[in-house]
């Protein structure tokens, strides 16, 4: 696997793969686990060159804490990278990807005033403007992205439209730890009994699922999952809300299969967790 830190090494490194391979892009914050390793998987499965970014994003975090603590393992993830099969990875520092820092500002309009974008104020800015900056580097055929975050994808996928990418993105289901916990970086940052606490969040969304289909109302599913949270001190719930997969606009009603999304982001402690099921 090769690693580059420069913008310039990249691109002269890509500009002859570029003409003859496909090359697929999976762009990560690092501290990479199972989640990560199956977006590269089906990267190395669909493209002839696969391409990772390891960059945490000053411009997406809101919080300086969250920031300053989010996990940073780059050796393990260079072995995970390479052990998933990528072929070249891109680590640029702060400075490489904003030599000055950007004067552009994304608005996503509808899309960033629910959920993420509006628990994370400027949030969708900062990943729009470093997907773009990435794609402009990387000029991938296809990029890679979790449903884990599904606003994103949703963000992502309209930055493409509007701004023209010829990219295809591909949204990969989530992985979860055989409780269930969906995996995340930031589960890292949890304490052991938090660990075993964080649960909660795939329960609810299995408890809002199964109520859903029973006949249950929107508005019935959401205040028995606030309740359910209510009774577990640890956790503040931020938001819980059953939405359009696609558009993130809330939904009171089933939508068609594979169009309802229930999604809710919770605090435990230090960490701020998300998750999502789709039916
Ligand atoms: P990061 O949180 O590192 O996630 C990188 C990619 O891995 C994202 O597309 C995310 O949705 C996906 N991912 C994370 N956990 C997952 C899981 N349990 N199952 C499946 N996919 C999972 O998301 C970001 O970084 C950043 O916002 C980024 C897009 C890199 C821009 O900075």
């Amino acid at each position: 696997m090769l690693q580059f830190d420069t913008i310039a090494g990249l691109r002269q490194q890509l500009r002859s793969i570029r003409s003859t391979q496909s090359i697929g892009l999976v762009p990560t914050m690092g501290a990479l686990h199972e989640g990560h390793a199956t977006l590269l998987e089906t990267a190395r499965q669909e493209n002839e060159v696969v391409v990772s970014s390891v960059f945490v994003n000053p411009v997406q975090f809101n919080n300086a804490d969250d920031l300053a603590r989010y996990p940073r393992t780059l050796e393990a993830d260079y072995n995970l990278l390479d052990a998933a099969g990528c072929d070249l990875v891109f680590v640029p520092s702060v400075s490489e990807m904003y030599a000055d820092s950007p004067l552009l500002q994304l608005n996503f309009g509808a899309l960033e005033t629910t959920m993420e974008g509006a628990f994370r104020p400027g949030h969708f800015n900062g990943v729009g403007i470093v997907v773009a900056k990435l794609f402009n580097i990387i000029q991938p055929d296809r990029a890679y992205f979790g449903q884990k975050d599904l606003q994103q994808v949703a963000v992502i996928r309209r930055l493409t439209k509007d701004l023209s990418f010829p990219v295809e993105l591909i949204r990969c289901p989530t992985v979860r730890e055989a409780d269930g916990l969906a995996m995340s970086s930031r589960n890292r940052n949890l304490t052991a009994t938090e660990r075993t606490q964080a649960t909660l969040l795939f329960r609810a969304l299995t408890q809002a699922h199964k109520m859903l289909t029973g006949g249950h109302t929107t508005a019935q599913t959401k205040n028995a999952i606030k309740a359910l949270f209510e009774s577990y001190p640890a956790f503040t719930l931020e938001y819980v809300e059953i939405a359009n997969a696609d558009t993130l606009q809330p939904a009171d009603e089933i939508l068609a299969p594979g169009q309802t999304a229930i999604c809710l982001a919770a605090h435990l402690g230090k960490v701020r967790l998300i998750d999502n099921l789709v039916f």
